[in-house]
């Protein structure tokens, strides 16, 4: 692999993503790890990321230099250029200047590996306050910024290069491009990360892990579940049986999609769980979301255990039970770094202690781009590949105030008209999701036909994003909103008002719940 070693900042998911997307498999890695077993992962090429601090500052992550010692190829970016710097043998200065956000890159060494050919000013994102003042012996110094004379180096024999700005956000013009020739050119690694060998990678290691025993799945109608269930499927085919608890949070036509059409594009053995009255009485009075949260989390385990229990007597023991667990979980739970849990999430599939399964999590080292790409590589229909994130815990958290059947009916219809309207307008693909929420305990007065009325107003809130770690709100066409506002008020008589969420993340998080 690719190490990408995490400084505690943000970047090093998005750099281990970048890495994907040029067709080499990456994994993240702490810098507290030691330089002996991050060679002992015979690496590739290392990747330093970006990090929260100066190299001067107290308690700056540290890197263990013996891996500057090695033959391994490596790159740094931003904080890790200036810690590669420093190992090098070269200087940081405190220069008390900051740049940050989008700064002109001058190109001031034509004959750059990583830059040669590209237009000579590149509009590149920074963030730093020290810069690096000295390259180390050895290295050509082959761009500059206004503020900064030495903002990339490169040592082409050694395999080393690093840059001050940000080459993995989208801002960074030619930022793919200069890690992709510093991958496949300085480095020499074959791009053959692709949908087609992670699948037949994970065939196998399913089979080896399986054997004969049976499988259990829980399918959420959301894309993980679904890819990981038919992977598993075409590894082991019936000897997996997948669970569908039907909590009553579903929106319009998700539980028929799951019975339909899911199960005729797979072959899946299917069983559906009729929940929904446990569902509503267990939230029947909740109205505080992590309450709810908490709830719905609840019933979720007791229902999946009690199916598997069925599934397992009638299926003579079932082994095994396939999570569909993304890489970004296996980084946040394990990175340990103190990050603040915002909102206790609930993976549909989410299991007690005590559970009795041992996990097949076949999604394990996936970025959810790939899994789509698994997806499709599986043949997998679009409108399942393609869907946009549906939280675990439903409609239960998009009703601001009470869970009650005729407010999830209010809300059904209202999200169904939004969600036609939108794939009518072709702007699926550019929205990351349009979360509609209805404000349940909140009435204002309004004028429909002939009469006076006092209804509830439902709010859009489509978003923009990469990850759903930070969001913007869509710019959606006016005529849209105008036609999702006129068809809601008309056709919804419960709501007689549409209001759209202008607020980007963070703040406000995606959910209103
Ligand atoms: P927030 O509201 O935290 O949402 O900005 C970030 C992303 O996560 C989704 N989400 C959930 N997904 N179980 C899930 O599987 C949950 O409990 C849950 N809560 C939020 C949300 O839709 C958005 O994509």
């Amino acid at each position: 692999p690719v190490l990408v070693v995490d400084f505690g900042a943000q970047y090093a998911q998005l750099i281990a993503r970048r890495v994907r997307e040029a067709a080499v498999y990456s994994e993240i890695v702490p810098s507290s790890m030691s330089a002996k077993d991050m060679l002992a992962k015979s690496p590739a090429a290392v990747i330093l990321s970006g990090g929260p601090s100066s190299v001067y500052a107290e308690n700056a992550p540290h890197l263990d230099s013996a891996l500057f010692d090695s033959d391994v190829p490596i790159f740094g970016i931003c904080y890790g250029f200036q810690v590669m710097a420093t190992a090098l043998g070269g200087h940081v200065a405190q220069t008390g200047r900051r740049e940050y956000g989008a700064t002109e890159l001058t190109v001031t060494d034509p004959g750059s590996a990583l830059l040669q050919g590209l237009p000579s000013t590149l509009g590149v994102w920074m963030s730093h306050g020290d810069s690096v003042s000295e390259a180390p012996e050895g290295f050509a110094v082959t761009a500059r910024t206004a503020d900064t004379p030495i903002a990339a180096f490169e040592n082409i024999g050694r395999r080393m290069a690093g840059v001050q700005y940000h080459p993995e956000v989208l801002h960074s013009e030619q930022g793919q491009e200069v890690l992709r020739r510093f991958l496949h050119q300085v480095a020499g690694i074959k791009p053959d990360w692709t949908a087609g060998e992670i699948l037949t990678e994970q065939v196998e290691l399913i089979r080896a892990k399986v054997g004969t025993d049976k499988v259990i799945c829980g399918l959420s109608g959301g894309v993980d579940s679904a890819v990981a269930a038919a992977l598993v499927h075409r590894a082991v085919g019936d000897q997996l049986t997948c669970v569908f608890v039907d909590h009553g949070l579903l929106r319009r036509g998700e539980r028929e999609q799951v019975e339909k059409d899911y199960v005729a594009a797979t072959g899946i053995k299917l069983v559906t769980i009729d929940a929904q009255e446990r569902f509503l009485n267990a939230l029947a009075g909740v109205t505080d979301p992590e309450t709810k949260r908490k709830i719905i989390g609840r019933e979720f385990i007791r229902v999946f255990e009690q199916a598997a229990i069925g599934v397992s007597a009638e299926e003579g023991g079932v082994k095994y039970l396939v999570q569909g667990t993304l890489y970004p979980d296996v980084v946040e739970s394990g990175g340990g770094t103190g990050t603040a849990t915002i909102k206790s999430h609930h993976n549909v599939g989410g299991l007690p202690d005590d559970l009795t399964f041992s996990l097949v999590e076949p999604l394990r080292t996936l970025f959810k781009d790939e899994v789509r790409l698994l997806g499709y590589e599986l043949g997998l229909p679009k409108a399942i590949v393609g869907r946009h994130p549906f939280p675990g815990p439903g409609l239960g958290i998009r009703i601001i105030g009470e869970v009650t059947f005729d407010r999830l009916e209010v809300l059904r219809a209202a999200d169904a008209i939004v969600r036609e309207e939108m794939t009518a307008a072709g702007v699926d693909a550019q929205i990351w999701q349009c979360p509609v929420v209805l404000l349940a305990d909140v009435r204002s007065v309004g004028v429909q036909g002939d009469g006076r009325t006092y209804g509830h107003p439902i709010v859009l809130r489509p978003v923009s994003s990469e990850d759903a770690m930070t969001a913007d709100w869509s710019r959606l066409p006016y005529d849209l909103l105008a036609r999702i506002s006129g068809r809601i008020t008309g056709e919804v008589p419960e709501v007689n008002r549409v209001v759209l969420d202008v607020t980007s993340k963070p703040p406000g998080t995606i959910e209103w719940e």
